[in-house]
């Protein structure tokens, strides 16, 4: 199995890199953010509970987080791997992924952050904002995710360096410059 993550604060790319190297090396792309914004859209309870939550820019909690996980993962069991993206955002959702990985008896191969600029990233996130129209691409949202991610999922570099998988790759030119990167990182390991 080839498991990564797709590590970074909001707008570095995390969800159209993840897609791309999933469809690539045909891996089960799991954006927990997805999944939470489908919930919300079909009203279903999950749904109700986050919707306020994701509108602020805050964390879902963590217990909600690890069931949407091991849901999604039970519904693929015959994956050849899996790419998170959005996921962990704490160090509860990092060990409840470990966990999870030891009792299929595989592991995560690589976290891949992605890195841009901090003026290149809020330009990307207003520019989400128009073409999206997400809730939470407002600036003052935006700029809760940011403290948010600082707080709470910037930890976790230092949780995955005490593991040695943890891969920093530019996140700035093109989409297909930087997935020929993304390649490169995958395939040396
Ligand atoms: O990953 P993405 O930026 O799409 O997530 C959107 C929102 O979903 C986050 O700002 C947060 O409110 C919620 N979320 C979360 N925990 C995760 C993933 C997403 O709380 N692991
Ligand atoms: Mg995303």
């Amino acid at each position: 199995m080839l498991n990564l993550i797709f590590f970074g604060p909001p707008g570095v790319g995390k969800g159209t890199q993840a897609a791309r190297v999933a469809k690539y090396y045909d891996l089960v792309h799991v954006s927990t953010g997805d999944i939470l914004r489908e919930e919300i859209k079909l009203e279903t309870e999950l749904g109700l509970k986050v919707k306020d939550i994701i509108a602020s820019g805050e964390l879902v909690p963590d217990e909600f987080l690890i069931e949407v996980l091991e849901n999604t993962c039970s519904k693929h069991p015959g994956a050849k791997g899996f790419v998170f993206d959005g996921f962990p955002r704490t160090l509860r959702q990092a060990e409840a992924l470990d966990e999870l990985m030891k009792r299929q008896d595989c592991k995560i191969a690589k976290v891949i952050s992605l890195e841009v600029p901090e003026d290149e990233l809020l330009r990307r996130l207003v520019n989400r904002a128009i073409e999206q129209g997400r809730t939470d691409d407002t600036a003052e949202v935006i700029k809760n995710r940011l403290i948010v991610y600082q707080k709470h999922t910037k930890p976790l570099i230092d949780y995955y360096k005490r593991k040695n998988i943890f891969i920093e790759v530019p996140g700035v030119g093109t989409i297909g410059s930087i997935f020929a990167s993304l390649c490169k990182v995958i395939e040396n390991h």
